[in-house]
């Protein structure tokens, strides 16, 4: 007997999202792979820059939005939501760290240069983009508090600053990356075509990932307003 139509749908709709996850994971590694190449176990500052800022954005945070998807391919076996966000603040922690670190490297550098700071779009987006990390970390330790916060705030609501924190930070710290990969840096070592390259895959890594979180955002914000 043929299956209804709805079931065919839904069916197409998880592949569809399972096939983009597995491309994901591959652009990310694919990414992450060739900057480490590039590198080639030279640690200059600017390296170790490069190198944190990657492993921190474009892997860990990456990551970590996706592991709260159902389709997510190493961690659709946990189906309890509440562990998978275990994974989700611990990837989130392990990025913000290593980020914080590159970038406080890259200070250090151009303190010892005597360069100015904050000269360029790159360094000005990424900048905001740590800022709002640091912020959006304690707000993201409120997410265990909601309970004891309702009186204060609605959870909902408490959930909404935290996604739009987060997709802010996130989106920003894409855009500084793919504004590094646009620098002479990538462009001596790699070639123009391949700094190009380097940014579509940034792209698209970008947008699987916040395609969840924005679905997430305007139900949340749907419901606030309705609310009020
Ligand atoms: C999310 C990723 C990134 C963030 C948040 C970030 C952030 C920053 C910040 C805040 C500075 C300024 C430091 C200062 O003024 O003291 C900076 C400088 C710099 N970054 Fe990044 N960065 C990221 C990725 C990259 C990548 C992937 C590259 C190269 C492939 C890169 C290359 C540079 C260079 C060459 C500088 C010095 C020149 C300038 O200030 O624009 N960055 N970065």
């Amino acid at each position: 007997m043929d299956k209804p139509k709805e079931i065919n749908n839904a069916n197409s709709i998880e592949s569809t999202k399972t096939i983009l996850n597995t491309i994901n994971h591959s652009l990310i590694v694919l990414t992450l792979g060739y900057i480490i190449y590039l590198i080639n176990f030279t640690f200059s500052k600017i390296n170790i820059h490069v190198l944190c800022c990657t492993i921190g954005y474009v892997l860990l945070m990456s990551e970590s939005l996706m592991v709260l998807t159902n389709e997510n391919i190493w961690s659709r076996k946990i189906t309890n939501y509440r562990n998978r966000s275990h994974f989700h603040w611990v990837l989130q922690a392990l990025g913000a760290i290593i980020s914080i670190s590159g970038v406080v490297i890259e200070y250090i550098g151009r303190n010892e240069k005597n360069k100015p700071h904050l000269s360029s779009i790159h360094s000005i987006v990424g900048f905001i983009s740590i800022i709002i990390m640091c912020i959006m970390c304690l707000s993201g330790a409120t997410m265990f508090y909601t309970m004891k916060l309702k009186k204060l705030l609605r959870p909902v609501v408490i959930k909404f600053i935290h996604e739009l924190l987060g997709i802010t930070c996130f989106t920003l710290g894409m855009i500084a990356e793919c504004y590094g990969f646009n620098k002479s840096w990538m462009r001596y070592k790699a070639g123009d075509y391949i700094a190009v390259l380097a940014i579509i895959l940034v792209i698209i890594i970008t947008s699987i990932c916040i395609m969840r979180p924005i679905k997430s955002l305007l139900r949340n914000f749907f419901v606030v307003i309705r609310q009020n």
